[in-house]
Order: structure tokens, then C-alpha cells, then sequence
């Protein structure tokens, strides 16, 4: 496996506001998109919130915190305290986000009829059960050194599996409302709003690549030092 280079990161970056910027152009510029039935302007907030808070919150800002441990310089306290905090805002955010579709006149059950819901309902139930049980192991350090060095792979496993999950859980709900716009609302299919949903789509994969990628490469300055102290030695010996 290469090595983090600094510039992998600045992508994730690029990639990241790229995505923040196409789901404030779509929930802003397309409003009418997201208007119920029902007309009312209570409704197209809750509509529009949904798409922001779950992009935006609850998955940008989970991706940065997972890139933390690679970015910021500083003690190991300070960047734990960092990765709790954002992945606690990503979490209320998808707490949120979930929370303004069940304000629909159905209630909560005749809600849950598709695989993007479900697939929402375990990334965040997962995400929420991650985040206890990192604070409880890692910040709360109530846990004995063994147990917590234990659960560490466990912990990325889990944390990069419900990353990829979110990803695909937008990109169900992305297809699901594209679909319904151009079979119901008659958005044509090569028109701008298309457009800007595919290219949404299609940012949020890339992106997941690279934050992916950052998160399971060795660390760049750690690997620099290593190959300077051995290549010193062996011109010294
Ligand atoms: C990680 C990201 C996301 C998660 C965890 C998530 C989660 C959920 C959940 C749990 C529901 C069911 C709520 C209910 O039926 O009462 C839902 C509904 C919905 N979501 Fe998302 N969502 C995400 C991203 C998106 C995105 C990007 C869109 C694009 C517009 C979207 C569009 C919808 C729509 C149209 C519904 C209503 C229809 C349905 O229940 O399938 N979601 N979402």
C-alpha cells in the first residue's frame, strides 16, 4: 500500500466541498422539486433539510472526523476530542435528518416502505451504537489499556463499514428522488437538475474513496521519518 501523501487529502478536500456545493445548488436553486403535496412551506423545509442534513452533517462531516487522526497536529488527547466532537454533531445531524421525515401527516411507520429507509435506519442506529461505544472505550478511558487496544480494529472496521454505508444509503435516496422526479414531476432526464443530482452522486462515491483510502494508508510523516532514520543508518553502517 503507498503512503498518505499530503495531496491525497487535499482531493478528499476538494471532493468534499464539491459535494456541499452541488447539494446547496440542488436543495436551493430546485426548491420546487421538493415541494409535498400538501404545499406548505413547513413541509418544503423539512423536505429540503433532509437531503443538506444528511449530506452535509451527517456524512462531510463523519468523513473529516475519520480524517482527524491524519490532518491535525497536536497531543492524541486533543485529536480524540476533535474526532468525538465532530462525530457527535454527524450524528445529531443524522439524528435530525431522520427525525424531519417523520413529520409527515403518515406518521412513522407508513414511512418505512423502501430500501433507502431502511438502509438510513441501520447506518445511523449503527453510527449511534459506534460513537457510545468509542466514547465509553477511548475518551471515557474507563476501559483497561488490553480492552481498549482490542476493540481498535474493530472500532475502524466498524467505522469505515458505516461510513460506506451512509454513502450508499444517500445514493439510494438520491436515485429514489431522481426517479420520482423524472417519472412523476416531469423532469426531463438530460436536464440541468439531472445533472447536478448524478454529478452529486457521483462525488459522494469518489469522495468515499478517498477519505477510505486516507483512513487505512499508513501515516505519511511517521513513514518519512522511518525511511530517513533507516536510510541514514545504512549509509552510516
Ligand atoms: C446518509 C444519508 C441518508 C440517510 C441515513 C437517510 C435516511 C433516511 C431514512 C431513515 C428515511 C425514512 C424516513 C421515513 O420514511 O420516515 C429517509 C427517507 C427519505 N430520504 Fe433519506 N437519508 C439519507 C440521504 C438522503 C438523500 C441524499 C436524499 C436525496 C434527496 C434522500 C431522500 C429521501 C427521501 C425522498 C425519503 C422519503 C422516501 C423514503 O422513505 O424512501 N435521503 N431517509
Amino acid at each position: 500500500m503507498a503512503t498518505v501523501s499530503p495531496s491525497l487529502l487535499f482531493f478528499a478536500r476538494v471532493l468534499g466541498l464539491a459535494v456541499a456545493v452541488l447539494v446547496l445548488i440542488w436543495a436551493l436553486a430546485f426548491k420546487s422539486s421538493f415541494l409535498t403535496p400538501s404545499l406548505s412551506q413547513q413541509d418544503l423545509i423539512y423536505a429540503v433539510l433532509h437531503p443538506l442534513l444528511m449530506v452535509i452533517g451527517f456524512i462531510l462531516l463523519s468523513g473529516e472526523a475519520i480524517l482527524v487522526h491524519r490532518w491535525l497536529v497536536g497531543s492524541r488527547g486533543l485529536k480524540k476530542l476533535v474526532h468525538l466532537w465532530l462525530q457527535g454533531v454527524a450524528l445529531a445531524s443524522g439524528i435530525f435528518g431522520i427525525w424531519t421525515k417523520f413529520q409527515g401527516k403518515d406518521g412513522i411507520v407508513a414511512n418505512f416502505y423502501s430500501l433507502h429507509s431502511w438502509m438510513g435506519l441501520a447506518s445511523v442506529s449503527l453510527f449511534g451504537a459506534q460513537w457510545l461505544i468509542g466514547f465509553l472505550n477511548f475518551w471515557h478511558r474507563g476501559e483497561v489499556r488490553t480492552v481498549r487496544i482490542r476493540i481498535l480494529p474493530w472500532h475502524v472496521f466498524l467505522g469505515l463499514y458505516t461510513y460506506a454505508l451512509a454513502i450508499a444509503t444517500a445514493e439510494t435516496g438520491l436515485l429514489e428522488k431522481l426517479t420520482f422526479l423524472q417519472t412523476k414531476r416531469n423532469v426531463p432526464k438530460h436536464s440541468t437538475e439531472s445533472m447536478v443530482v448524478n454529478s452529486l452522486g457521483l462525488g459522494l462515491a469518489l469522495l468515499s474513496g478517498f477519505v477510505i483510502l486516507v483512513a487505512v494508508s499508513p501515516n505519511y510523516q511517521i513513514l518519512q521519518s522511518k525511511l530517513l532514520y533507516s536510510e541514514t543508518r545504512c549509509l552510516s553502517s
